[in-house]
């Protein structure tokens, strides 16, 4: 297991923020982005100051150079998830991902009357691409159901699915209420129908292992800045078959072969295809730099050590009877409450007061919040680079969470 206070160190926000100095530094808006370890930020750097030219167009050494490294980006996220190269397509996040696969893949295949399942749980990124196709083509928009606790069950998948689904797109692990779905199991059952299943990665692939052979997702989405890299750049793998036979919705210069007068395009196989336009090149540099410093780390180890993390929090923080906690058995970094009787916005200002930072709202999860009968929640997310003394923070904080005209006038 990795050292975390040695860690901490590797992250310059921790030493030169100047809004928290002199405070107790917390930072458990993880689920929002992660901080950068210095060795992505030299490698976006190393673009800027001494390889800055454009990928896939130059004939000289230092395009040969950019070229390569856009290669070795796309063999380690590959290598991170278990795919082939051929099938990781650049980004510029996760919300570009949805949108890629509901506009190149739905709005090509799905026809009027057919069926796309998604939940209330999901994060608007993860909706609204669906909304738009179903307006636009006349398909029809499902919830699965949530269990008592907001987890998907595959029973209610099942009681929801009829021989009209053509997609079940869901995130592996919920952005607010921090469950991880047992998407292999949903894959399985999906393709005994011929379903496809669109798994949204934002959430898990930072935090898990995820492998797509294993899990047998049809499309995986996710976002480097959720993972130490930088922002701007994600990454849509898809299955080599349905990436090719897609469509891609942006176009424009280094994605075809040829075009002439008579408007006849010829396009590049994918990924590049997926991939017009010059390159978030220093994404894609960071991007490498992050893969490289999270393996050094361990996925698996930081999974046990969040999951350890999350216990220690839960079992601090349900003393506390002025908080209302609506995922205490789930088994991700994310926990989201609030204080009796104070609005999930107020009780985020006060701890901001005591240097702490979480996400106050809906998180993007607007339709959820019938569901958790809150208009607003307050979430604490976590990375490896928390620790147990971050969390007694948070708690300490808390124990006094109701009496938020301290933020004011302390
Ligand atoms: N998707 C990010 C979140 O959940 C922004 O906070």
């Amino acid at each position: 297991m990795f050292d975390v206070n040695k860690i901490k160190n590797d992250f310059p926000m921790f030493k030169n923020n100047k809004e928290m100095q002199g405070k107790n530094f917390v930072y458990f808006d993880n689920a929002s982005t992660t901080f950068k370890p210095q060795s992505v930020i030299e490698k976006i750097n190393k673009y800027y100051t001494t390889e800055c030219v454009n990928s896939h167009r130059g004939d000289y050494d230092i395009a040969h150079k950019v070229d390569e490294q856009v290669l070795k980006t796309r063999r380690n996220v590959a290598k991170f998830i278990n795919a082939d190269v051929n099938e990781v397509v650049f980004t510029s996040g996760a919300t570009m991902s949805l949108n890629l696969i509901a506009r190149g893949y739905g709005e090509k295949f799905l026809n009027k009357g057919d069926e796309i399942l998604i939940n209330e749980a999901e994060h608007a990124s993860d909706v609204l691409p669906w909304f738009e196709i179903a307006r636009k083509k006349g398909l029809i928009v499902k919830f699965i159901p949530l269990d008592e606790k907001g987890r998907i069950t595959l029973d209610s998948i099942k009681a929801c699915v009829t021989d009209k689904t053509k997609i079940i797109s869901i995130a592996q692990v919920s952005n607010v209420l921090g469950y991880k779905n047992d998407v292999k199991e949903i894959c399985s059952f999906a393709h005994s129908k011929s379903i496809i299943v669109c798994v949204d990665g934002a959430q898990s692939v930072p935090h898990m292992k995820v492998d797509v052979k294993d899990i047998d997702c049809d499309f995986l989405i996710f976002s480097a800045h959720k993972m130490c890299g930088p922002t701007g750049i994600g990454i849509l793998y898809g299955k080599y078959n349905l990436l090719n036979e897609m469509d891609s919705f942006l176009v424009g210069g280094g994605d075809n072969i040829t075009f002439d007068l008579g408007c006849s395009v010829s396009y590049l196989n994918p990924p590049e295809k997926f991939e017009a336009g010059t390159l978030n090149l220093a994404g894609i540099y960071g991007l490498d730099a992050a893969i490289d410093y999270i393996n050094t780390i361990g996925i698996e180890n930081i999974e046990k050590y969040e999951t350890e993390l999350r216990k220690y929090a839960i079992s601090k923080l349900e003393k506390n009877q002025n908080l209302i906690i609506y995922n205490k058995d789930a088994d991700s970094g994310i926990i989201t409450l609030n204080y009796k009787g104070v609005f999930a916005q107020d009780e985020a200002t006060y701890l901001n007061s005591k240097g702490i930072c979480v996400r106050s709202g809906q998180h993007c999860a607007k339709l959820l919040t019938n569901f958790l009968n809150a208009n607003a929640t307050v979430r604490i997310s976590m990375y490896f680079y928390n620790t147990k003394d971050d969390v007694d923070i948070l708690v300490e904080a808390l124990e006094k969470g109701g009496d938020f005209l301290d933020a004011y006038f302390n």
